[in-house]
């Protein structure tokens, strides 16, 4: 049982899908704290039956909380993570903060759970991208070493928050009706387009998005030296994003091999039906738990057999962020915080 639970950030998308998630999994709390920014002040969220009053988020208000979870954004964290940690409590944070700090576990439970005892008192979920990418990844290079990946994204508008999502909702409906498009979340029209992430380019000429794929896939994989190359596209779904995912390996592979892992991957699902061209698919993979994986086959340009091809699809906001967080969140009740510092 939790003391103290803290959800920074709660009236976002993220925020709200960690609260159906506390009901599902019935996550047990002593007493429950909804923060977000003072837009907020007023409104209440229901939690199991209960009317919460969102409050502001301040130091004095996380200052006895034993676990929080903050989905709000890099700078919120920056600010308020260190508050919580000095007081002894746990931060899982779904920013990217802290994500690359050597002291800061970075995990997706059913690949690097381990690392979560390494913590100094904050654990990062990793970006949704990467988190889609290495559910299908991890276990194929557990069993055949991959020597290289590439891959190309598909993402849902709803990875940019709730803004995003009314974006697209009423640019679809202005498209529709023929009136021209108001670009105001993203930097072009989302809806009937598709465009590179809106991340900044940064000087390697990869958006910051391929960039924390990049970095965070070898932190997870332990790999510091995995070669990866990718691009990032945003496309008008509402929710789930999707990979083409191309590994070259050490030694050759066959798509039945690779198809027989997924029998048992933790947390993924074989979507795998050529006679019916039925492949993972964003719509499929909405609200669920399991990142779906198919369209396994050889990597044509490789005859020598060391390539293999697939595509997953998975919720971002599921697995991607609020799923990952609470399975951590979970897996605390085992481990001890480190003790407090002021
Ligand atoms: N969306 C995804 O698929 C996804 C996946 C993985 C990780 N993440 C990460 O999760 C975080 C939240 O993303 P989201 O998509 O849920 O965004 P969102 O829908 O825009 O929600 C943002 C949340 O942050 C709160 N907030 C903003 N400024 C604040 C401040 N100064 N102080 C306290 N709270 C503040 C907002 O409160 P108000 O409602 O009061 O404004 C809201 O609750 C981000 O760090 C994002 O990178 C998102």
């Amino acid at each position: 049982m939790i003391q103290h639970l803290a959800i920074v950030g709660a009236t976002g998308v993220v925020g709200r899908e960690f609260l159906k998630l506390i009901e599902q999994r019935n996550l047990q709390a002593d007493r429950l704290s909804l923060l977000a920014s003072p837009r907020s002040t007023g409104s209440t969220l229901s939690v199991n039956g209960n009317d919460i009053m969102v409050e502001v988020t301040t130091p004095e208000r996380l200052a006895d909380v034993t676990v929080a979870v903050f989905s709000a954004g890099a700078s919120v964290s920056r600010e308020f993570a260190p508050v919580v940690v000095r007081a002894g409590g746990v931060v899982v944070d779904n920013s990217s903060a802290f994500r690359m700090d050597d002291d800061t576990p970075l995990v997706i439970p059913e690949i690097n759970a381990d690392d979560i005892a390494t913590h100094n008192g904050i654990i990062a979920n990793p970006n949704c991208t990467t988190i889609m990418l290495l559910m299908a990844v991890a276990p194929i290079h557990r069993a055949f070493p991959v020597k290289r990946i590439v891959v190309s994204t598909y993402q849902a508008a709803s990875g940019a928050g709730l803004a995003a999502m009314e974006e697209l909702h009423s640019q679809t409906r202005d498209y529709l009706d023929g009136k021209p498009l108001r670009a105001e979340v993203f930097p072009h029209p989302i809806a009937f387009n598709l465009f590179a992430h809106d991340s900044k380019v940064e000087p390697n000429g990869y958006n910051g998005e391929e960039n924390k794929v990049i970095n965070e896939t070898r932190k997870i994989l332990h790999a510091p030296e995995m070669p990866v190359a990718v691009t990032c596209v945003r496309v008008p779904v509402m929710r789930a994003h999707s990979e083409s995912i191309n590994l070259e390996f050490h030694d050759p592979v066959t798509p039945e091999q690779i198809r027989a892992l997924f029998a048992s991957a933790p947390g993924t699902k074989l979507v795998d039906d050529r006679e019916r061209s039925h492949f993972p698919m964003p719509i499929e993979a909405d609200g669920i738990d399991d990142v779906l994986v198919g369209r396994i086959r050889a990597d044509a340009s490789r005859p020598d057999g060391r390539g293999i091809e697939l595509f997953v699809a998975g919720d971002q906001l599921r697995k991607g962020a609020a799923l990952n967080a609470i399975q951590i969140v979970e897996s605390l009740a085992t481990i001890t915080a480190p003790e407090p510092t002021a």
